[in-house]
Order: C-alpha cells, then structure tokens, then sequence
C-alpha cells in the first residue's frame, strides 16, 4: 500500500520532499515509511535523501495548550459577542490562562481591551498555537521561525538523549581540556553535564526522515523478485538472469496451529465445512424431505433471518427436484401432496442442526460422475428456538456424521455408534425407535447419566430417505447412515455436569473450567 503510494507519486512528481509530510498527509505510518523508501533505495527504485531535524518535545505547559487550546484562544472564547468586564473575565478563567491569554491576545489584535469591557475585535480566530504544537507532538516539519515563537514561549524543548559511550569518568589525568573539547567534537551537538567527576553528554535526538525521488531502476510497480531456484530455471539456464529476493533472516515464521488429530479423522472421516451459521430453509429442511408446515419449521422451533432475510442463490434444477418430491412424490414414493412454496425454502435461518451441511454434501457427490463412497463428520454450532433448562440450551454443539456407501444397513449404523461411544468410555447405551422426515428407520439414541439417574438423550441417527438422496442423483443402491449427537451432552456425562448452562453459555461456571488441566496426555 505504502510502496504503491511513493511509487505511484513519483510517476507524476518530481520528489517526495518530506517523507515525514508525506505519511502524515496520507495517514501512513512513518516508521511503516521509512522501512519501505530503505527497501525501494536498495533496489535503487528510488534514491533517498536522508533529512534530519532536530526532535521537540512539549513541555508541561505546551502539552495543556496542545490538548485545551492556547490561552490566548481560550481568552477570545470566554468573551461574550456583547463584551465581558475584566474582573468577569478574570473569575472565568484560569489565572495564568488569563495572564497569558490577554497579552497574547492583544498582540495578535483578536481583542479590544477598554476600561470597562473587554471585546472582540474580529469574529474568528485560528488557533494556530494549538495547531503547530499538535504537529510538534506528530513529528512534523515545521517553520523554522514558528518553532523559533514555540520555542521562545517554552512550550516546547529539544528532546535529548544520553549518549553512553563518551560518557567517562574524569580523573585528574582524563580532565585535560583537549581531552574534553575531543569528547565534545565526538558528541557535535551536544550538552555536557559533569557531576561527580562523571561526565555525562547529551544529544540532541533528531527526527530522520528522507526525502525521495525516482532512482536508477525506477518503475511505477516493483516487480516481484524470483523467490526460488527450480529445476526448470537449471535445466532452462533461465536462472542467470533471474533477480533474486534477498534472503530474509529476520522474517518470522508461519505460527503453529494446534496438531491434533481427531479421532474421526484417523478412522479415514473427512471433515465437513460448517463455517456458515446462516443457512436457507431450502438446506436445513427442504432437501431433507422436511415438509413446509411441519412444526419445527415454526419461529417458535427456529430462529429466522430478518436482514438477509432469503438466500440468494440455489442449484434450480436441484430445487425443481425435491419440488416434486415434496408434491407427488417418486422413487417409489407418494410424496406430501401439498403445493410447494419456493418463497419458503428461500428463507435465511440460524442452522437448526449441521444436517443441512450433511445435505449439501451429499448434493455434491450426487453432481459427481462416478459415485465414490465417503466418509464425513462434522462438530459445530446449531440454533433452536427453545426453553432453556438443565438439559437445554438455545445454542449447543452436534457432532455430525455420516457414510455413504452401497449395501449399508441399520446393522452398521448401531455398530458405528457402539463403537464411537465405547471410545468416549460410554458403554451403557440404548437406541429407541423414532421419526425424522428424512430417515427411515431412524433411532434415538440413550446414554445412562450416573448423577441425574436416568437415561438422556444424547443423539439421533438414521438411514436417510430416498426421497432425499435420489433427487440429489445419487444412485439408487448407495445408503448412507447417518447421527447427529450432542457435543455438550456426552460431556455432561463424562464429567459429571448435571446443568448444562453450567458447560456453556453465557450462565458457565468458570471455576469448574479452571479446575480443568491445561492439557490432557492420552485418555482420561
Ligand atoms: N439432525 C438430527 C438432529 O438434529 C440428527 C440426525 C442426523 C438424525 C442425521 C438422523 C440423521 O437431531
């Protein structure tokens, strides 16, 4: 950005004259700067002047100024259009805001200073006091004469710098005269301070910046260097005039992200992308053979979308698809016999469960030419309108899962979850007959929690339907088995947690999580 801005202006100037001016007029920052015009002036783009200044700081008294205004400004602010007595003026302000303010005030002829009023003589005034200190503090250039006025008023100081290295020891041998005017040349601008036969020299700090213009290898963009060395470059002989990268030994390197398998993924599951809360109804019900009027579709059961409220895209020829599906049916089906609403598959939704990345997973791999089984799971977020209690929250976590394959049975299913669980040390399950619109059979499934003394629910599961996975031009003999189970549930069990608000939320005990081990070796 910074490096676009210098070389794009020197296409149409002459010189970048400050490059302290030039940062502040474009917002940049000026360290930011000057990194980039030392990197362009090493590859000769362009050629930099190095301008130096002495360095100012604001006194105490200048800092007021810089932030309240100059006294003679808050003086000019204080009087009324009508006019204001002395003594009125006075108890406004504060007494040396007052001193100084008039006399400063008077001599730029913003004030009329009669016997019984004091007046404006102008109707606007510039603080420019204000201002130059401001640009003081921003390191900027300045006017020789106006840092000359600042200077003289004492709002502002050369900031100086102890310099170690010709700071000695003075004894009587060292403290010859030639000695010292040596320390003082070595120093050039410099304040030498002697206390204790130590000697101490001061700098003067100097602002450096540069000034710029087009150099030798100048281009409107810098091309990038040649990264690389590659076979090609050998066998082609391309590499002689190749302009290489400096080498950077100072970079940083990538940071390391965590490196843990998921136990799903080394049983060959791949993970699904779930980065999207918002989902289309089309997604999270209708291509889950989930009729429009039923109940979970209800506001009260899912949180809609007002802003954006519809979705804006979806594959047509999909959609006309599970139109019918949902109307009359096929494949062996008779459908709903309802008249299906285009407008309400289009709206935007809070994801009620991660089934509807399940379902546009499995579209895609009904697009591929020839089917390959997979293996998918997912763990993230979901949203259902619901009644928060010890069991339930608004917002939770499902850990998706599915496989798609030819001659799949229910048999699988119940052994894919027998196993997942027995994993997770949870051997005391149960499945229960259930409904979903989008599998048959389908199963709940029960796990014993030791402190509540019952059995809880902690997922769903099924064979999806044809009448979801045909439209979607998967062939007719693959089956995919399929759950959906609750992060937060299992975990209750496992930890012995009998409120899940206490897990996560907003209400979570924060004490039971610090009471956790940092880190966990192999399985507890
Ligand atoms: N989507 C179901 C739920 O949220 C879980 C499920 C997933 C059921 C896959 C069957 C198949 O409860």
């Amino acid at each position: 950005m910074a490096e676009e801005a210098v070389l794009g202006f020197l296409e149409k100037n002459e010189e970048i004259s400050d490059s302290g001016q030039f940062a502040a007029d474009r917002g940049i920052d000026h360290q930011e700067l000057t990194n980039i015009i030392k990197r362009l002036s090493g590859f000769r783009f362009v050629d930099a002047q190095d301008i130096k200044r002495e360095s100012w700081i604001l006194t105490e008294e200048g800092k007021t100024y810089a932030a309240a205004g100059s006294p003679e400004m808050q003086v000019f602010h204080a009087i009324p259009p009508p006019g204001i007595s002395l003594q009125e003026l006075q108890r406004k302000l504060d007494p040396s805001v007052f001193k100084i303010g008039c006399s400063q005030a008077k001599k730029n002829q913003w004030v009329e200073m009669g016997k019984q009023l004091v007046t404006r003589k102008v109707d606007n005034v510039d603080d420019k006091v204000k201002d130059l200190l401001n640009r003081v503090q921003d390191g900027e250039a300045i006017d020789p004469k106006e840092l000359d006025a600042l200077k003289r008023r004492k709002l502002i100081v050369p900031q100086f710098r102890e310099t170690s290295p010709q700071s000695l020891a003075l004894n009587d041998a060292d403290c010859s005269l030639e000695k010292l005017s040596r320390v003082i040349i070595a120093c050039g601008m410099a304040t030498i301070l002697i206390v204790d036969h130590f000697l101490f020299t001061f700098l003067l700090r100097t602002w450096k910046g540069y000034s710029v213009r087009k150099g030798p290898n100048y281009a409107p963009k810098r091309k990038i260097f040649t990264t690389d060395l590659t076979r090609d470059n050998l066998l082609r002989g391309d590499w002689k005039d190749l302009e290489f990268k400096e080498y950077n030994f100072s970079a940083k390197g990538q940071p390391i992200e965590g490196g843990h398998l998921h136990p799903l993924l080394k049983a060959g599951f791949e993970e699904m992308p779930t980065n999207n809360f918002v989902e289309s109804s089309f997604w999270n019900f209708d291509a889950l053979f989930q009729p429009q009027q039923h109940p979970a579709r209800d506001s009260h059961d899912t949180f809609f979308l007002q802003v954006p409220s519809t979705t804006k895209t979806l594959p047509e020829d999909y959609v006309e698809r599970v139109k019918r599906v949902h109307e009359s049916g096929g494949y062996g089906s008779r459908g709903y016999a309802y008249e299906w609403k285009r407008e309400e598959a289009n709206k935007n939704l809070l994801r009620t469960h991660t089934t509807a990345v399940s379902s546009r997973m499995l579209y895609l791999l009904g697009q591929q030419k020839k089917f390959t089984p997979k293996k998918y799971f997912s763990i993230d977020r979901v949203f259902r309108n619901e009644a928060v209690d010890r069991t339930h929250l608004a917002e939770f976590h499902q850990i998706e899962g599915l496989v798609c394959d030819r001659g799949l049975s229910l048999g699988d299913l119940i052994g894919v979850l027998n196993n997942f669980f027995l994993r997770l040390g949870m051997s005391k399950l149960k499945f229960k007959p259930a409904y979903n619109p989008y599998t048959e059979p389908s199963m709940e499934i029960f796990s014993y929690h030791e402190g509540l003394k019952k059995w809880v629910e902690i997922g769903n599961s099924g064979m999806f339907r044809p009448e979801m996975l045909r439209p979607m031009g998967l062939p007719e003999d693959v089956r995919v088995i399929a759950w959906g189970l609750s992060l937060e549930r299992p975990t209750m069990i496992l930890y012995g947690v009998d409120n899940i608000r206490d897990l996560f939320g907003h209400k979570v005990d924060l004490s039971l999580i610090k009471k956790n081990p940092l880190c966990r070796l192999g399985m507890e």
